[in-house]
């Protein structure tokens, strides 16, 4: 059994526009002692998703679905207002956050409390949760200082934040998380806030300390190159969902998805002997307010098709460790299945109908806007033509589109070239300084 495993997690807010759904049906697990990186641009739904399993969403959000399971404790946060069901659950996920859940989050000074010193801030949750007296909180406090390189920890313990630069006080930060010696440590960001020469000296000490605990490990980050050197394991987050899923290996020599080959194009990397350009992803990230059912990178996207736009793909399979949710990819896997030619059959045996002449459902064509535009124009065949009705991807094509989802058109592709790929199948940042007393479970918060 995995050390984190999330199912079909969902997360919504309500607001005056309306319900915005930060968070779509997410998947994924971590095992002990891996490192987890979630890389998505802002907006994305990341650190909605860590609120949510860690019960510290604003008071306007709520879990709608989906199961979390931690250390084999089911830890989905309790659907409805049932006053019991909610008290027990606050009661389990105070044992849990700060003890067996580390948190290290992107503005330190938001989870320091500026009017209590560091000692009282750090001892807090030593005593509550490892029950230390306060002289032996105290002389763990300063080893702890001491571990995550801050000089003269005996002197520094009884200052305030104001008196640590950025990069100290995330220091503090990461001392607190891996106090209580946690399963589970998240890292939410932890070196956006800093100074880039500061940023790679915390990745350092994060990549150090962690590689002596057994802790499973949650990188949260925008920045692709943070993770590249870090993470066993990368999922790629847009709009709420994840779009890719893979190891590091994976996601950086076989990227699948027009997204996560976007994020790619757009850090600096050297193949070879030759520099590539950076390549920034056009377009802004989606209003969820107005997404629609289909790919959440549609606008963005420079391969959409007609079917990207209202319908959401499923996940093809390309190993047992890498997934991807793309149309493009669920095509290639319905070349593979029958070659082109025997439309008839085809359509019989769940592949969708050959698409006319110029393009079809999720036919391909050069041009984007043509893909789009020329729908109605007969061009290119609609998702739900009546010929289509019976003609969904069968079976036996493997997870790709979602149950019900609609017929799909042979991809254009050369099916030569598709079988050679053979797939197989806040509280957030409202939550202001109450941070460490929500961490550790009680008192700070009090004082604040
Ligand atoms: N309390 C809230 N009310 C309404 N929308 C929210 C709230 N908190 C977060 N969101 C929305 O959820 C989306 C995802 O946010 P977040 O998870 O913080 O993104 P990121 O990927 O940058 O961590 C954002 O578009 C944000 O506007
Ligand atoms: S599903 Fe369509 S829009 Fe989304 S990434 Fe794939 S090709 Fe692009
Ligand atoms: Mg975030």
């Amino acid at each position: 059994m995995s050390l984190l495993e999330v199912r079909n997690l969902t997360t919504s807010f309500k607001t005056d526009q309306g319900i915005v759904t930060a968070v779509r049906g997410v998947d994924y697990r971590v095992e002990k002692g891996e490192i987890l990186g979630i890389v998505g641009e802002s907006g994305s739904g990341k650190s909605v998703g860590m609120f949510s399993l860690m019960g510290l969403l604003a008071d306007n959000g709520s879990v709608t679905d989906g199961t979390i399971t931690f250390d084999g404790e089911d830890i989905t946060p309790p659907r409805g207002t049932d006053r019991k069901g909610r008290s027990a659950y606050e009661k389990k996920m105070r044992a849990i956050r700060g003890n067996k859940i580390g948190m290290i989050f992107q503005d330190p000074m938001s989870y320091l409390n500026p009017i209590l010193t560091i000692e009282r801030q750090l001892t807090e949750g030593i005593r509550c949760h490892l029950k230390y007296d306060k002289k032996k909180a105290r002389e763990y406090a300063i080893e702890l200082m001491g571990m995550v390189g801050i000089p003269n920890p005996k002197t520094r313990l009884r200052q305030y934040p104001f008196e640590f630069s950025g990069g100290m006080r995330q220091r503090i930060i990461i001392a607190a998380a891996l106090a209580c010696n946690p399963k589970l440590i998240i890292a939410d960001e932890p070196t956006t806030a800093l100074d880039v020469t500061v940023q790679a000296q915390i990745l350092e000490l994060i990549q150090k300390l962690i590689k002596n605990t057994e802790a499973g490990v949650i990188i949260i980050t925008h920045d692709l190159g943070v993770v590249a050197s870090l993470c066993d394991r990368i999922s790629i987050m847009y709009g709420g969902r994840i779009m890719e899923e893979g190891t590091a290996d994976e996601i950086f020599y076989d990227p699948k998805h027009p997204y996560t080959k976007g994020l790619l194009g757009s850090i600096a990397r050297e193949t070879g002997d030759e520099k590539e350009p950076l390549k920034p992803i056009p377009g802004t990230p989606p209003d969820l307010l107005k997404m629609k059912d289909g790919c959440p990178f549609a606008p963005r996207c420079e391969e959409a098709m007609v079917v990207c736009v209202d319908h959401n793909p499923g996940n093809t399979e390309f190993s047992g460790t890498h997934r991807c949710s793309c149309w493009l990819h669920c095509m290639e896997k319905v070349s593979t299945v029958a070659a082109p030619g025997d439309g008839a059959d085809d359509a019989a045996g769940g592949v969708g109908a050959p698409p006319p002449k110029g393009g079809g459902t999720g036919g391909r064509t050069d041009d984007k806007h043509e893909r789009l535009v020329e729908t109605g124009g007969g061009k290119a065949a609609r998702p739900h033509q009546a010929g289509d009705a019976q003609a969904g991807v069968g079976d036996d094509a493997g997870p790709g589109p979602e149950k019900g989802g609609p017929a799909v058109g042979r991809s254009e592709q050369p099916v030569e070239a598709a079988a050679e790929k053979e797939p197989r199948h806040n509280k957030g940042h409202h939550a202001a300084f109450a941070g460490l007393s929500k961490i550790f479970g009680k008192g700070v918060a009090a004082h604040v």
